[in-house]
């Protein structure tokens, strides 16, 4: 992708220095091992996320999607492997991390109960405009209590909170999970733009794949834990991942 034209926005901020290529790797995983006590659920899985690109892990249920996206931002121990930020190897852990410009969206939706929409948003590392910039459905909403949301609310809500803080990257597990098509193309969209506009670089896990290939650049199939396939968006990145997916379920059945 060619770079865009950035308009002024809330959301601006000086462009750091180009590294080398055009679209440099932001976050990478090598060969990356992770699991739960000594089980490996995922073995020597790579993948990389550049630069204002929007990259979808796709995978049946099990198959260590989210077990690869907590080893990658440091909220799970890796077995082996490592992961590159900005082009360097880091073993810091999620928060170390979020406060280096990777936000991580987790699988349940970390709003608070109890707090306004506002507190919410304030609770985060953004400025509050910039969340509201991004989610104007949720202005007439920041005196209500954040647990009274819909689903896509509090989705918006944890996004918004999550790009304000100006993130380079954005790992997001199950951005729709539960939500209605309107939201989920919603929601899709702004990833979309905080990518072109902002160069963010966002690693996605989404159900619907026909609907995360509108918007992503490229896509990675992970089966049984290890990386299967890989393609790149639109019409003709869904029809291989089809014929990827198939050929999994058929390695399984055989
Ligand atoms: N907390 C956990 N403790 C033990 N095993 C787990 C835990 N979470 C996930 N697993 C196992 O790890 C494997 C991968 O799971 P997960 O990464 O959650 O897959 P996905 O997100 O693709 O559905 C599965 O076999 C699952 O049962
Ligand atoms: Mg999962």
């Amino acid at each position: 992708m060619t770079p865009t034209p950035r308009p002024p926005s809330l959301l601006a901020r000086p462009e750091p220095a180009p590294v080398g290529s055009a679209k440099p790797a932001v976050l990478e995983v090598v060969g990356l091992t992770a699991g739960y006590g000594d089980l490996a659920a995922v073995r020597d899985v790579s993948l990389a996320v550049g630069r204002g690109e929007i990259v979808a892990l796709f995978g049946a249920n099990g198959a260590g999607k989210t077990t690869t996206l907590l080893a990658t931002v440091g909220a799970i121990d890796r077995m082996a492997g490592e992961v590159r930020w900005h082009g360097r190897a880091t073993t810091q852990k999620v928060h170390q991390l979020a406060r280096a410009g990777l936000a991580f969206v987790p699988d349940e939706r970390s709003i608070i109960s109890g707090l306004s929409v506002l507190d919410n948003l304030r609770i985060g590392r953004g400025a509050v405009g910039a969340a509201l910039e991004l989610f104007p459905e949720l202005q007439p909403l920041l005196g209500v209590n954040a647990g009274l949301l819909s689903g896509g609310q509090q989705q918006m809500l944890t996004l918004g909170r999550a790009l304000a803080g100006l993130p380079d990257a954005l790992v997001v597990d199950e951005l729709s999970l539960g939500l209605a098509p309107l939201v989920v193309e919603r929601l899709l969209q702004v990833l979309r733009t905080a990518a072109d506009e902002r160069g963010v670089g966002v690693l996605l896990v989404e159900q619907q794949a026909h609907r995360a290939l509108t918007v992503a650049d490229r896509w990675y199939l992970l089966a049984n834990g290890r990386m299967a396939a890989e393609g790149g968006g639109g019409e003709a990145g869904l029809g291989a991942l089809r014929t990827a997916f198939a050929a999994t379920i058929d390695r399984v059945r055989t």
